[in-house]
């Protein structure tokens, strides 16, 4: 919502402390929190401490607080998240940029200390609006190299994908530095003691370091994890040796094609249960809890990257212009889900959006930590406490691990006993 050139969907920020015109004012955005505390709501903003716009005023009034090359070209091998090279020659002053994203998106130097200082001060302005907290954008990349040294060819598939051209190299240079504490530390400073959730696209064993500073991680591998017991039980395992609680379970956002096609539609309800249920925070995305699927995107497309089809908005009611989204004109047509809309599903007990209801609230009364259960092949089980979630990951129906009492199935509502067997897609939480 920041006032942004939106060459990357608004992850070039032109000013930290405003609104953009075309979204609101600062004025909305305190009565959005207002309103979220008057029901006992917290709001987190993002905040983008990596890069500014090149339209930021800091980029000519500060050329300092960048990274620029010392050579006259690119100081090294580098390459850009979404492909080509990390380095952008300033057509004003002649000089090569870094830009570990879209060229428009200049990295800030966080070795020097005025950058801190800068970014604490826009933080603080939202704090003191009633902000609560921050999802920190891209922090791995907050501290590179300062020798600049070329990262080394991949010696294998990466950790966690992205995009191809990005893949060639392993990026032990270009992010991630040995001593990322440093600049966290001072982000913590500034944030004070406001809650931040961080976004380290890093394999899940290297977040301690993060965590040292920052509340609690994104766990990534469970978002990419095949639909497949063994993956996504590392993947929780991971989360589990981190510490209880520190990661952030996401299994969906604007970045990745949608829940319905990276799992299939008949997994949606089992994705929801496995999610909702693990110990800690937990993102969902808008649209998963309605089941929206990629949509077309648009044409030309707003997003370079490709990412228009998982960016679709939410669809309230079918029956409203623009499915009730907004009254103005959105910029990626409202495309709606395929078992419709929240009215139609609100109405529904037995639809996806009341299993995620069901689950949030079925979430307060789990504690403990993720221990597992023995099941059959393909069945991931798994022990909250009093509680036991199972769910069919695989192709063919599997006996059910033995419970005592049925709490809520992701097909099926109402009083019944816990089933002998699961189909595939199908999962429950019971009382042990
Ligand atoms: C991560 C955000 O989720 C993504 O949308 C953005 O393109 C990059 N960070 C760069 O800010």
């Amino acid at each position: 919502m920041y006032p942004s050139p939106m060459a990357d969907g608004g992850y070039d920020v032109a000013d930290y402390m405003a609104v953009d015109p075309r979204h609101g004012t600062v004025a909305d955005a305190e009565r959005l929190v207002a309103a979220a505390h008057a029901r006992r709501l917290r709001v987190l903003f993002d905040a983008v401490p990596c890069h500014t716009s090149i339209a930021h005023a800091w980029f000519r009034e500060h050329p300092d607080w960048y990274v620029w090359s010392p050579v006259d070209g690119p100081a090294n091998n580098w390459r850009a998240a979404f492909g080509g090279p990390a380095w952008s020659r300033d057509e004003v002053s002649g000089r090569w940029y870094l830009h570990s994203f879209y060229p428009e998106q200049p990295d800030l130097d966080w070795r020097n200390r005025a950058v801190p200082d800068a970014f604490g001060a826009c933080l603080r302005f939202w704090l003191e609006r009633g902000v609560d907290g921050f999802r920190v954008d891209a922090i791995d990349r907050l501290l590179k190299d300062p020798e600049l040294r070329d990262d080394p060819p991949a010696s294998g598939p990466p950790p966690l994908p992205l995009h191809k051209e990005h893949e060639v190299l392993e990026h032990v240079h270009s992010r991630n530095a040995p001593d990322i504490g440093t600049a966290l530390a001072r982000l913590r400073a500034a944030a004070r003691d406001a809650l931040l959730v961080g976004e380290a696209y890093v394999p899940t064993r290297d977040l301690p370091p993060y965590l040292e500073h920052i509340d609690v991680c994104f766990a990534f591998e469970l978002f990419h994890a095949p639909w497949d017991a063994a993956q996504i039980r590392a993947a929780i395992d991971q989360a589990t040796a981190v510490g209880p609680k520190r990661v952030a379970w996401v299994l969906s956002n604007h970045d990745f094609k949608r829940l319905p096609d990276r799992v299939g539609d008949a997994n949606v309800r089992a994705a929801a249960l496995l999610l909702l249920t693990l110990p800690g925070m937990v993102f969902v995305y808008q649209g998963d809890e309605i089941g929206m699927t990629n949509g077309p995107g648009r044409e030309p497309p707003d997003d370079r990257a490709g990412r228009d089809p998982y960016r679709h908005p939410m669809a309230w009611d079918d029956g409203e212009p623009n499915k009730g989204f907004t009254s103005g004109t959105p910029w990626l047509p409202v495309t709606g889900a395929p078992d419709g809309a929240v009215a139609v599903q609100r109405a529904d007990t037995g639809s996806l959006l009341h299993l995620y209801r069901d689950l949030i609230e079925l979430r307060r009364s789990l504690d403990g930590p993720v221990e597992v259960v023995d099941a059959a092949d393909g069945v991931l089980a798994n022990r909250r406490g009093e509680h036991l979630i199972a769910l069919n990951v695989g192709p063919e129906p599997r006996p059910a691990p033995r419970a005592h009492r049925l709490v809520r199935h992701t097909h099926h509502v109402g009083p019944r006993s816990v089933p002998a067997t699961l189909g595939p897609g199908e999962g429950f939480v019971a009382r042990i």
